[in-house]
């Protein structure tokens, strides 16, 4: 094999992002061992109002309790194992009745009545409540973690946001908790996660298939990710009014964006599964759901201020700039997943310098997993 040029890297080899084997040690030791941004905790509206998501290897069921919180379980009866719920999202009354036997659990995940129950003298109900998953909530979204002991919130997640922003202040000045979710587009991308990812992380492809974005955000043309920088954002061209299709005017401004955040786009990446994209009228969270090497759902959300949805808004020109985005990325991601298994790509290929900092994503994957196999 010939040696790389100092200029390039090499990536991982082929096998990872197309080895089930790989996948599945991707999904224990890392989305069913990482903090999971699961589901925007306002579609939890009231009590019992549910959604099943998928982390890892299991389907997660969160729902909100009578006393207001989150509440999240293993979606797995603790009679024989049927799921308790099957649909992505819905409403219970007071509990969660398996559709199997009837077993049924409160919404704080407490066995409160089964078939039969007083014939069955020794069995201790406190024992074969729910699983308990651990929750936080976040930028107004539920996130989950299934390890027993979860790694720190504020080092894993915040920290992510604070590494890239340079603090914490820059993002709480969009008060996401608080804003409205304008629209929502669920993507089924026929690609491995790390592929998405790393197509986040660079830029380089940017003049080649992004023409929208390029012509609202010129420096990306030159295919230097903003996100190289600690606390850069990208600035918007000369002409353009807003974050928009046709860089048209947008919505209105969030109020607490700073003069200094004003016409600039930020992205951020919240290894593993999230991807956050400030701009002064609205924010765009992508959370990625893996099922399988080659397959990962992207439920996309643009978040507007409340008064901006409620007053129905015409949100179209801001939805459609990151929507073609979206299209454009994971086409180009579908394109590549094919290859991930062919023989000119066993050993990877190479990252060009302004992809380098992919590498370090790299090298925490391959940390991950112990450089165990592959
Ligand atoms: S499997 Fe749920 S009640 Fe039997
Ligand atoms: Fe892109």
């Amino acid at each position: 094999m010939t040696a790389l040029p100092p200029s390039l890297i090499s990536t991982l080899p082929g096998g990872y992002y197309a080895d089930e084997g790989v996948f599945a040690l991707e999904q224990a030791e890392i989305f069913e061992s990482m903090w999971f941004c699961a589901v925007r905790a306002a579609e939890l509206d009231r009590p019992g109002a549910f959604r099943t998501v998928q982390v890892g290897r299991e389907s997660v069921l969160l729902t909100r309790s009578r006393d207001g919180s989150i509440r999240a379980f293993l979606n797995v009866c603790r009679h024989r194992g049927s799921r308790l719920r099957t649909e992505e999202s819905g409403q219970v009354k007071n509990a969660f009745s398996c559709p199997y036997h009837a077993w049924t659990y409160d919404l704080e995940g407490r066995l409160i009545a089964a078939p039969n129950l007083t014939r069955m003298p020794g069995l201790d109900r406190s024992g074969y409540g729910l699983v308990n998953v651990h929750v936080r909530e976040w930028l107004g979204y539920a996130w989950v973690c299934l390890a027993d002991d979860p790694p720190s919130f504020e080092a894993d997640v915040v920290g992510e946001v604070v590494t890239r922003l340079g603090a914490e202040e820059p993002i709480r000045n969009y008060g996401i908790d608080e804003l409205a979710v304008g629209r929502r587009i669920v993507y089924d991308v026929k690609a491995n996660w790390k592929l998405v990812v790393e197509n986040f992380m660079e830029c380089y492809h940017c003049a080649t298939i992004h023409p929208e974005l390029t012509e609202v955000l010129p420096e990306f043309a030159d295919g230097y990710a903003a996100q190289s920088f600690v606390g850069h954002g990208a600035e918007f061209g000369e002409e353009v009014r807003g974050f928009t299709v046709d860089g048209s005017e947008g919505v209105d401004r969030i109020p607490g964006v700073s003069e200094d955040q004003d016409r600039r786009y930020y992205a951020i990446t919240v290894k593993p599964q999230v991807f956050i994209n400030l701009v002064p009228d609205h924010v765009i969270i992508h959370r990625m759901f893996p099922l399988a090497a080659g397959r990962t759902i992207v439920e996309c959300d643009w978040l507007f201020r409340e008064d901006v949805v409620g007053r129905g808004t015409d949100l179209g020109p801001s939805v459609e700039l990151f929507h073609r985005v979206n299209l454009q990325d994971f086409d180009a991601c579908e394109r590549c997943q094919p290859a991930m298994g062919s023989r000119a790509y066993a050993r990877g290929g190479v990252l060009v310098p302004s992809e380098h900092h992919i590498g370090e994503f790299h090298a925490w994957v391959l940390g991950r997993l112990g450089a165990a196999s592959a």
